[in-house]
């Protein structure tokens, strides 16, 4: 199908014009609301003009040409890779994963704010990010009365755009015009007092319509664009994520014969990477019949398990599939139409729903502590990994949470278990089972110390176990408190370890 047949709005056909022409109407300071999720649906060519005109600015001398930028979550080299590079992002939020952004957070020339990704609409609304100045979204086409059809991802992009003083549109022809009926764009939403409840009972259900609205008048540009989405292929299952697959199989076998989980489960929340790909590819080869999925992404393991009858349906927000996914998805997207249903983020991220329908939630972390406390953004503290993304909308609020790691990181020199985790994304409140290749802890209903002794026996590195056993052992001698017994003055020594000696076993 022709670039031309996909914007059918004549008043919009008038606003055809070039990236460049385009992001000449962003102003230095703008804050700039743009669609995009874990590298899905984001605009390919405004943002990388706008990097071209700020680095031309910048080149001047004259004050620094800088935005705001906020999306649905991460996006790609094309849009935080560019603008990072040129030193163009003020502030950022309220994911990323690109590896220039996170150089610049680190050291300190960019701001970022990481939030809970059911929220940010949420922050909009209430005005705590101030005026928007204008939205840049990806479409896959305009329809005639101007309503949008959405693109691999929803996001944000409801917000952005009733939120924006003007709107900009990507019209990506590269995308399939096939998707177009699998968007579920939901406008029920308002601020407390005037909420209502989110009437989503099963994850399959749709409440709201197959496209964006947007008022003709808001919108300045419309750019064409013909780019895939970034896309980079899985990693095989290693040995580590295949045993962590394993370790949650079993514990799903066991609570399906202790009546604690239907044999369908629950509706399953995987996170992004690999080890959650694993767990997906584990559970397709198991017994499992009709699962369902109240997700944020689709990876390449649910469009496995959708094809093979595995899993009946996928809420998300999001797709994020490697090359071979995507071929597979636009072989056999009429299926995949029917069963897969993309929402806006609030609403695939909304903790209403995620505690009603009783989430399992399967999230990745950087580290664990021996009390169940667990960091997924910051290294040794400090430094900002990607963020939390949705982990917190979904672990708090599901029927289960889940954190998986490998018991070490970087050749064995770190543990992923930990005596005091050096930053808290997830309170020992909110984490009920933590898994590494050694084995799964099962921390429901213990106390601190009950917890510290099955995370240490079941999931620590054979390497750092006794080093823990010892820990914790003198952290219960020591007369001080016995709730959750500590020795404040070392319970940060291991990384303080690593960042001198470059590892956290002793010498
Ligand atoms: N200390 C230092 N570095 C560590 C570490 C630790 N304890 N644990 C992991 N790392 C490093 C790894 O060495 C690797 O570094 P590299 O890229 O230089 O090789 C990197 O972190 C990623 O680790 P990996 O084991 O490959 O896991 P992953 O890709 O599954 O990522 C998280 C793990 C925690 C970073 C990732 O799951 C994340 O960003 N989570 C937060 C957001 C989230 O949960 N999103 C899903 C919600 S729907």
């Amino acid at each position: 199908m022709s670039t031309e047949s996909r914007i059918l709005c004549p008043q919009l056909q008038q606003k055809v014009m070039s990236a460049d022409e385009a992001a000449a109407m962003i102003p230095a300071g703008a804050t700039v609301g743009m669609s995009g999720f874990t590298g899905a649906g984001y605009p390919k060519a405004v943002p990388g003009a706008l990097a071209e005109r700020i680095k031309a600015h910048n080149a001047t001398g004259a004050a620094p040409f800088r935005i705001n930028v906020l999306t649905g979550a991460s996006t790609a080299p094309e849009l935080d890779g560019k603008l990072a590079e040129v030193d163009g992002i003020e502030l950022r939020l309220p994911f990323q994963s690109d590896p220039i952004c996170r150089d610049r957070i680190n050291t300190g020339s960019m701001n970022y704010t990481d939030l809970h990704l059911s929220e940010v609409s949420q922050y909009a609304w209430s005005g705590f990010f101030g005026k928007m100045d204008i939205a840049v979204i990806e479409v896959i086409g305009i329809r005639e009365d101007g309503s949008l059809i959405p693109s691999s991802s929803v996001g944000n992009n409801k917000t952005w755009i009733e939120q924006a003083d003007k709107v900009i549109l990507e019209v990506n022809s590269k995308q399939p015009l096939r998707m177009e009926g699998m968007h579920d764009v939901y406008y029920g939403t308002a601020l407390p007092p005037h909420r209502k409840p989110i009437m989503l009972t099963e994850a399959g259900q749709r409440i709201g319509e197959h496209y964006l609205r947007c008022p003709i008048e808001k919108v300045v540009a419309v750019v064409e664009t013909d780019s895939p989405d970034r896309n980079s292929p899985f990693k095989k299952p290693d040995d580590a994520s295949r045993k962590i697959a394993e370790h949650i199989l079993e514990f799903f076998d066991r609570e399906i014969k202790l009546g604690r989980l239907p044999k369908e489960l629950l509706p399953l929340q995987s996170g992004v990477g690999n080890i959650p790909n694993a767990v997906l590819e584990a559970l397709d080869s198991g017994p499992y019949k009709n699962l369902t999925a109240y997700t944020e992404v689709i990876q390449d393991g649910m469009l496995k398990m959708l094809k093979s009858g595995t899993l009946s349906v996928a809420s998300a927000t999001s797709f994020s599939l490697s090359p071979d996914g995507i071929a597979e998805f636009e072989e056999n997207i009429e299926l995949y139409r029917e069963k897969i249903i993309l929402r806006q983020q609030d609403i695939s991220n909304h903790p209403e729903v995620a505690r009603r329908l009783g989430v399992i939630a399967t999230n990745g972390m950087i580290e664990a502590d021996i009390y169940g406390n667990v960091n997924s953004t910051h290294v040794m503290g400090t430094r900002m990994m990607n963020g939390i993304g949705g982990s917190g909308d979904f672990a708090r609020n599901g029927y289960l949470s889940i954190f998986m790691s490998p018991s070490t990181a970087k050749d064995g020199k770190i543990s992923a278990i930990v005596p005091m985790v050096s930053h808290v994304d997830h309170t020992e409140h909110d984490v009920k089972i933590i898994v590494t290749e050694q084995g799964l802890a099962d921390l429901r209903g213990l106390s601190p110390r009950q917890r510290a002794l099955e995370v240490i026996n079941k999931c620590a590195h054979p390497d750092f176990k006794a080093q823990l056993l010892d820990y914790y052992e003198r952290a219960c001698a020591s007369g001080r408190g016995m709730h959750t017994p500590h020795l404040l003055s070392e319970a940060l020594s291991w990384h303080e370890r690593f960042e001198q000696t470059g590892t956290m076993k002793p010498e």
